[in-house]
């Protein structure tokens, strides 16, 4: 490697390095268009450049083709580089940085984010819309500092055998390539990993914060279905006393889908207006999906044709939105047609692969740009149109789905999801999405038994997005009778948290913390991984390489409560490691202490832990959506022995009015003095916005005797 980059101080904590001339190129964070957020990123203390000068080198090659190389010895462990459900940790892997459906596991994935945090203290961003190839710390350099002693692997009789075959060591080094006029690096630097995420949140303009209903309760009906089996079903739910907050149209409320025209079918929906204002009365929020593949029965095809790219893709035409005119086309479409009937939002299907579903590479779009880089951007590119276009600019906050994102996109209020069920991997896409400013849905769908269906159910209860997805299966909360209460309890707890959730949520907006996140970030908190060594298997393991076996299992939800879903071979007991300090059950408030693993058997109940002096802010009773929240009474749950507080952020809960200012923050304060009764305080500590929740019904102490 010749070259070494200069790198700008550009906030406290945060460098840019320029390589050739990334202007001429896509950037994610450009592209995305949100603002850094410097007045929060300069609240943080300065910090030292993370490497000596001359570590990072690159070369520029003839062929246009960028290698780049970060150091990163061995002994430094690397995680993220995007939403990977097989796991966080990226030691020894190398990885093809490329947008697709979830599968193969070698990177390629519905959101590849070029992001990475060492355990040295230090995350780097590489910020370019071209597909990158990763060797994170794969060693085979030849002048590498340390080689291990080749091992003859058959020894003649008389030569005792090998140990230790160390044939792919650990390399030394993060190692990155492209193609491209030029790359641009951010470099973070921060006192915790924590710290790093938030900044790379903060530099891509804050994280998203939904409307409060989205955070309630998501029913999707059958992909067929009319507008009278949907409101059928939503009375069911009222039957039934189940929470309900959005309803999810799947592809047949269109006259035509795959590919798409994006209006009404009228034999399905006769009435849409009256469909979504009636829903809207109840408290429900409709979401539209959608592909945004055009049908050439669409009524916006023709004006589209030439603003799309050379090739189909479910034999629709492909709009380029990097372009203004396409933007402006899809959006006032879908605002005369959708959202001022009173549309919520959309689920954006099919944004991601495979490889035979979408453009090939070759292909071309009128903005000039080729198939490769626009696959890597379309997902981010449909957010921004859709969030920046249609519902800012109608000062209306939405939250929706998409099936693929990328770097830049902290502040779209979409969360991920994929055809994909396993449900460990679900689990561990909570962690993965959490460092690198993107929110997974682990829906649930479908279920071989009541105890299974309960073990998802909660893993989507507890998670950015609560959702049932029914499209294909036809399944409602209540398809399995023996469980039916269970369920009801569990997404009443979901809605009865909505004050602590939409704060957690703020945090994300205004401070960069993912509301859901990897415990890696997490003080006090060890890695459960285990090394199974390799045995030589001709047919599945033919160079007997060991493996790590990392568990992601648990997380944490907001700033106190830690979630350790039952699944698979771990539906009846699983074991959770308790990060040092004391940990309380939250539902009984009895006390363990920390920096240990624990057995849990499986009660029915999501196994909840929540932090010493943990103050939770929640709804004294169940409501059926996040209409009735409004005004409710709250619950001050405190859990533990040391002096405690909480924040309860405030707004109107659906309009960007809160950019302005227009939002109030309470704090609770406990007291908790030897020998007395915990004291519950409540302070205004801004109050420039209007109310949401109501006032404290009741203080519970929930820590029992240790
Ligand atoms: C799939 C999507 C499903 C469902 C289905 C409808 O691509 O992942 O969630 O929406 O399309 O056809």
């Amino acid at each position: 490697m010749t070259e070494a980059p200069e790198a700008v101080n550009i906030a406290p904590g945060v460098w840019r390095i320029r390589i050739g001339t990334p202007e001429k190129e896509i950037s994610y964070s450009r592209l995305a268009d949100r603002a850094p957020r410097i007045k929060e990123l300069e609240a943080y203390p300065r910090q030292e450049f993370p490497f000596a000068p001359g570590d990072i080198r690159y070369t520029i090659g003839a062929d246009h083709s960028i290698g780049i190389r970060i150091p990163a010895p061995p002994h430094e462990d690397i995680f993220g580089f995007g939403l990977q459900l097989d796991g966080i940790k990226k030691k020894n892997r190398v990885m093809d940085l490329r947008v697709d459906h979830w599968g193969n596991g070698k990177g390629q994935t519905h959101a590849p984010v070029p992001f990475y945090l060492s355990s040295r203290g230090y995350g780097i961003y590489i910020n370019t819309a071209r597909p990158l190839k990763v060797y994170s710390q794969v060693g085979n350099r030849k002048d590498a500092p340390f080689i291990p002693t080749p091992v003859d692997r058959n020894p003649p009789p008389d030569e005792k055998p090998a140990h230790g075959w160390d044939a792919q060591p650990i390399g030394d080094a993060v190692e990155i390539q492209t193609y491209a006029q030029g790359v641009e690096i951010i470099v973070f630097a921060g006192e915790t990993l924590q710290d790093i995420v938030a900044k790379y949140n903060l530099f891509n303009g804050g994280g998203a914060l939904p409307p409060l209903w989205g955070l309630g309760f998501w029913h999707r009906v059958p992909a067929q279905f009319t507008a009278e089996e949907t409101e059928k079903e939503v009375a069911q739910f009222h039957d039934k006393n189940i929470p309900l907050d959005v309803i999810g149209l799947e592809p047949g409320w269109m006259t035509k889908s795959y590919p798409c025209t994006f209006e009404w079918q009228p034999k399905r929906f006769p009435n849409p207006a009256r469909f979504t204002e009636n829903m809207l009365n109840q408290g429900i929020h409709i979401n539209l999906w959608e592909n945004p593949y055009i049908s050439p029965e669409a009524k916006l095809y023709s004006s589209m044709l030439p603003l799309s790219g050379t090739h189909t893709v479910w034999l629709g035409i492909v709009p380029d939105y990097t372009l203004p005119e396409s933007r402006k086309i899809i959006t006032d479409q879908h605002k005369k047609a959708h959202l001022d009937i009173g549309v919520s939002g959309y689920k954006t299907d099919e944004v991601d692969g495979f490889d035979q579903w979408l453009w090939p590479d070759h292909a071309q779009f009128p903005s000039g740009l080729g198939g490769s880089v626009m696959r890597q951007i379309y997902g981010l590119t449909l957010q921004k149109t859709y969030q920046q276009d249609l519902f800012r600019k109608n000062n209306t906050r939405s939250y929706g789905q998409i099936r693929s994102s990328n770097g830049g996109a902290s502040g779209y209020s979409n969360t991920i999801y994929s055809d994909a069920y396993s449900h460990g991997q679900f689990i561990n896409g909570i962690s993965s999405a959490s460092l690198c400013g993107v929110l997974w849905c682990p829906e649930i769908r479908s279920a071989a038994n009541s105890q299974e269906w309960l073990c998802r159910m909660q893993t989507a209860i507890f998670s950015p997005l609560a959702q049932l997805n029914a499209w294909a299966d036809g399944t409602k909360p209540w398809s399995y009778p023996e469980v039916e209460n269970q369920i009801r309890e569990l997404i009443e707890l979901r809605m009865r948290l909505l004050p602590y959730l939409y704060t957690a949520f703020s945090e994300y907006n205004r401070k960069g913390i993912p509301p859901f996140r990897a415990m890696l970030l997490e003080a006090g908190f060890k890695s459960q991984e285990k090394i199974v060594a390799g045995k030589l298997d001709a047919r599945d393991n033919p160079y007997a390489t060991s493996q790590i076996v990392e568990r992601n299992d648990q997380y944490m939800m907001g700033p106190d409560i830690m979630v350790a879903p039952f699944y698979e071979k771990q539906s009846q007991r699983r074991t959770v490691y308790l990060p040092a300090g004391t940990w309380y059950d939250f539902y009984t408030g009895k006390a363990w202490q920390g920096n240990t693993s624990i057995t849990v058997d499986n009660d029915g109940k999501v196994p909840l832990f929540v932090k010493e002096g943990a103050v939770i802010p929640m709804l004294a009773h169940p409501v059926a959506n996040a209409r009735e929240a409004l005004n409710a009474p709250l619950e001050i749950r405190y859990y533990g022995r040391t002096d405690g507080s909480a924040e309860l952020y405030e707004d109107d809960g659906t309009s960007f009015d809160y950019e302005q200012g227009q939002f109030k923050i309470r704090r609770f304060t406990v007291t908790n003095k030897e020998g007395q009764a915990p004291i519950l305080e409540e302070k205004v500590i801004k109050a420039d916005g209007p109310s949401l929740f109501g006032t404290v019904k009741q203080f519970s102490t929930m820590s029992q005797e240790k």
